[in-house]
């Protein structure tokens, strides 16, 4: 019944195609057929993009559609003053933890409108902090979440339905797989189509978080070598771009994870990095690395970030309910 009625909700303020001034039955069909339902995912699109997927063959006509669809929903560039944006910024939705440290580390969890990047080893709780977030998310406001659900695209395998019960359990939230849609894309090129085709999903469930784990492995297996470089990069960076349109768009939060390499080796110092080269470097708003403490202890440090502290590093515990303090 909640989902129905905030569908519902939702609808009420969503347009038509055929409410885009120029865009007639015909063209209308023609979006349609290429899967755009909606005019705000026009919204996002470069003429070029429409051009080539609603098979659009007049780059004045893409423009106008993309246009007109914008100004529908009073999407403009202007600039806004500072103390503007920062007043919008503060009231930006968080999905907490639900973990002490790491709301803390993080001033109130993971903001919607930002990507956030985990790297670490293998073990080091990548899939873990996803697996949290994907059901805090879904908790209300006054439990620190946003009350949306969630989209986890699962390039690696490693989803556990049994681990998100149980952490449900401990937030007391019936149903979390429910509001979970899952992909398990096999190829670069299902990562990309899943990724292209989410729109449609995230206006019709209300998702507000992306969750992709890992963002790299599908490239680092299909297009390896340094001849593939340059296309791998590429690719990469434009699966990562429409992430970010998504977040400003829908108001959703990103979260993805990441490999590290082995990347200095000096005598006394070995030092793993994130992987992925420059793209990865430059996409996500913050970036965390993770590594082993002692047991089922695991230490968060800030690798990158606009606004936290660089190098600050909390500790926490992954336990059979999901990620605790440290006591
Ligand atoms: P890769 O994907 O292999 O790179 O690692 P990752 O960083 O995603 O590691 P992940 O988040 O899967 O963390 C794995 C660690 O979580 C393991 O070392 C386990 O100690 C712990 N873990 C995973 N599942 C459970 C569980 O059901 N109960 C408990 N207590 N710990 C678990
Ligand atoms: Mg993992």
């Amino acid at each position: 019944i909640i989902i129905i009625s905030a569908c519902n909700y939702y609808l009420m303020e969503e347009f038509e195609l055929e409410d885009i001034p120029g865009v007639g039955r015909i063209t209308a069909k023609k979006l349609r057929a290429a899967g755009i339902r909606s005019p705000r995912f026009l919204t996002m699109l470069n003429p070029e993009e429409l051009m080539e997927i609603a098979d659009i063959d007049n780059p004045i006509k893409a423009a106008r559609i993309i246009r007109e669809a914008k100004r529908l929903y009073g999407i403009e560039m202007k600039p806004i003053s500072a103390r503007e944006f920062k007043e919008e910024y503060l009231k930006w939705d968080t999905i907490s933890f639900n973990v002490k440290a790491l709301d803390e580390l993080t001033r109130g969890g993971i903001s919607v409108k930002e990507l956030v990047e985990f790297a670490g080893e293998f073990g080091s709780g990548k899939t873990q902090i996803c697996h949290q977030l994907a059901v805090t998310a879904q908790l209300p406001p006054s439990k620190g979440g946003v009350a949306g659900s969630v989209v986890y695209i699962d390039t690696e395998r490693t989803f556990s339905p049994g681990r998100i019960e149980k952490i449900a359990e401990r937030f007391g939230l019936d149903n979390a797989l429910n509001n979970i849609y899952l992909f398990r894309p096999t190829t670069v090129t299902d990562l990309e189509e899943c990724v292209f085709k989410l729109y449609n999903l995230i206006e019709e469930k209300n998702v507000r978080l992306v969750i992709v784990d890992s963002i790299i492995a599908l490239y680092r297996a299909q297009l390896k070598g340094m001849e593939w470089l340059a296309r791998r990069q590429q690719r990469l960076n434009y699966v990562i771009d429409f992430l970010k349109r998504y977040a400003e768009r829908f108001n959703l939060a990103v979260v993805y994870t990441n490999q590290v390499l082995q990347q200095l080796n000096l005598p006394h110092i070995t030092m793993k990095l994130p992987a992925g080269g420059n793209i990865i470097a430059h996409a996500a708003t913050h970036r965390f690395l993770l590594k082993y403490a002692k047991d089922d202890t695991r230490i968060i440090t800030v690798f990158d970030s606009p606004r936290l502290p660089r190098n600050a590093s909390v500790q926490f515990r992954i336990t059979e309910q999901g990620l605790m303090d440290v006591e």
